[in-house]
């Protein structure tokens, strides 16, 4: 599917819009196959925003579906987010008009992307959506394309660069979660509604889209088992520092003969550990395959830039005339997805106790443990100042995580013991 001149239609002027806008006008006739790329159509909530880049003799269309359907436009690029609304619908109406559609819309493709596959391969056009995880670092492609003849036993990493440079900032900083979080937000590393992020549901998209490329089966973002970082305390920072840990949000999808499991939740990696080195809003990825064994990359995850080259790299695939299954196979022979539960996975894990300062208390805690079949590896207590208690942390060997629920349930109903004990993960990776 080659062309002179190929007429592109971009649907969301936003932050990844005007980055693309930005990279056309400083690569005038950008032509990476040979044709040209020229804008033909634009599409936004607001004609009269102002914008970085002028749109005056572009034509304009209120409704993104009717830009995608347009006759006006070879190729259409969605950039306006979101899983369902405008953004499914625009994707639909293009794909059904025979159009390659270039996305960075992570929701849609997490959520949508079988269904969506199926109807790109029907058409015989490319659906792209390079940026939609890792922004600029190229981790979809190297998936989908580079390590297609391996077979990808796991892909773990740092998936969102907000919750990176939260985290990053407690601890080099001693801040607060809210503190650091606002302050994100005043800077607009962050969204007025940060919950996407915090809540770990962004890396959760973009983990069950990895998923779907390493492992060959449907993208199953329902079936992720999701924690975010908002229920993360300084305290936990520290003490994990003090064993020689940093937490981090880890995305993780594994394949057994069970099954996959797709997992987010903050973890402890050691500090020495390149993920642990991965600071501020940087994300990292670590793929383990079978025969090429353990890749390791990283890079930007976000921002106009590294985002808008990722979508350029698309649009470029795209007028190569390559038409590659969207997913690692056709979309009618992808595996069905096999959860696996998450309770019999095996890992090591980090426990926080606040305990009341008084004898027998460790001996107490320990024997419980011992009884329920969790032994330990390390133990610190630290004099932290706290008028309600004495925390106590300590890290476990490899154990079933429904043997590590239930001591731990045992544990909160110590007279001893003040709180829930606080549960952290230690990465496999
Ligand atoms: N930002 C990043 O660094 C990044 C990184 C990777 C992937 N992504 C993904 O890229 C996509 C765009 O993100 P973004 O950060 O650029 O978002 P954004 O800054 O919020 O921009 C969204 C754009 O969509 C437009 N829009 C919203 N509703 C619309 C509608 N009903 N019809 C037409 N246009 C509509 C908005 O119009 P107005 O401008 O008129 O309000 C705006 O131009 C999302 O899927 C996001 O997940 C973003």
């Amino acid at each position: 599917m080659t062309k002179d001149v190929w007429r592109i239609g971009v649907a969301g002027l936003g932050t990844v819009g005007a980055g693309l806008l930005n990279f056309l006008s400083d690569r005038p006739g950008f032509a990476p196959a040979g044709g040209q790329a020229v804008i033909t159509g634009v599409s936004a909530r607001s004609r009269s925003r102002p914008r970085p880049f002028d749109i005056s003799n572009l034509p304009w269309f209120d409704d993104p579906v009717a830009l995608a359907a347009s006759p006006d436009n070879d190729l259409f690029v969605e950039l306006i987010g979101g899983s369902d609304g405008p953004a499914k619908a625009a994707v639909e109406a293009a794909l059904n008009a025979g159009k390659p559609v270039v996305t960075a819309n992570k929701a849609l493709i997490a959520e949508h992307g079988a269904e969506l596959a199926l109807l790109a391969e029907s058409k015989g056009v490319p659906l792209l959506f390079e940026a939609a995880v890792m922004g600029g670092t190229p981790a979809v492609k190297m998936l989908r394309e580079a390590m297609v003849g391996d077979d990808i036993k796991s892909v773990a990493g740092i998936l969102n660069g907000t919750c990176n440079y939260i985290l990053t900032e407690m601890d080099s900083g001693g801040r607060a979660f809210a503190d650091v979080l606002a302050e994100a937000q005043r800077l607009g590393y962050a969204e007025s509604d940060p919950t996407m992020d915090v809540g770990g549901f962004d890396a959760a998209h973009k983990i069950s889209i990895l998923a779907a490329l390493a492992f060959g089966c449907a993208p199953t973002y329902a079936a992720a088992e999701i924690e975010g970082i908002d229920g993360i305390e300084l305290l936990d920072i520290k003490l994990a520092r003090d064993l020689g840990y940093r937490v981090k949000l880890v995305a993780s999808a594994d394949r057994s003969s069970d099954g996959v499991l797709v997992r987010v939740h903050p973890s402890l990696a050691p500090i020495n550990h390149p993920l642990a080195q991965a600071g501020g809003a940087l994300n990292a990825l670590f793929i383990e395959g079978t025969r090429i064994g353990t890749i390791y990359i990283q890079g930007p995850g976000a921002g106009a830039g590294p985002t808008a080259a990722a979508v350029a790299a698309d649009i470029a695939d795209v007028m190569t005339g390559a038409v590659r299954p969207v997913f690692q196979r056709p979309a009618g022979e992808l595996k069905p997805f096999t959860p696996v539960d998450p309770s019999k996975s095996m890992g090591r894990a980090y426990l926080r106790f606040l305990v009341k300062d008084e004898p027998g208390v460790i001996a107490a805690v320990s024997e419980t443990l011992a009884e329920a079949g969790v032994s330990i590896e390390s133990f610190l207590q630290k004099p932290v100042e706290n008028a309600d208690g004495v925390p106590i942390v300590l890290t476990t060997h490899a154990v079933a995580e429904s043997v590590l629920t239930a001591a731990i349930d045992r544990i909160a109903n110590l007279p001893s013991v003040l709180e829930r004990p606080r549960l952290l993960r230690i990465a496999r990776i």
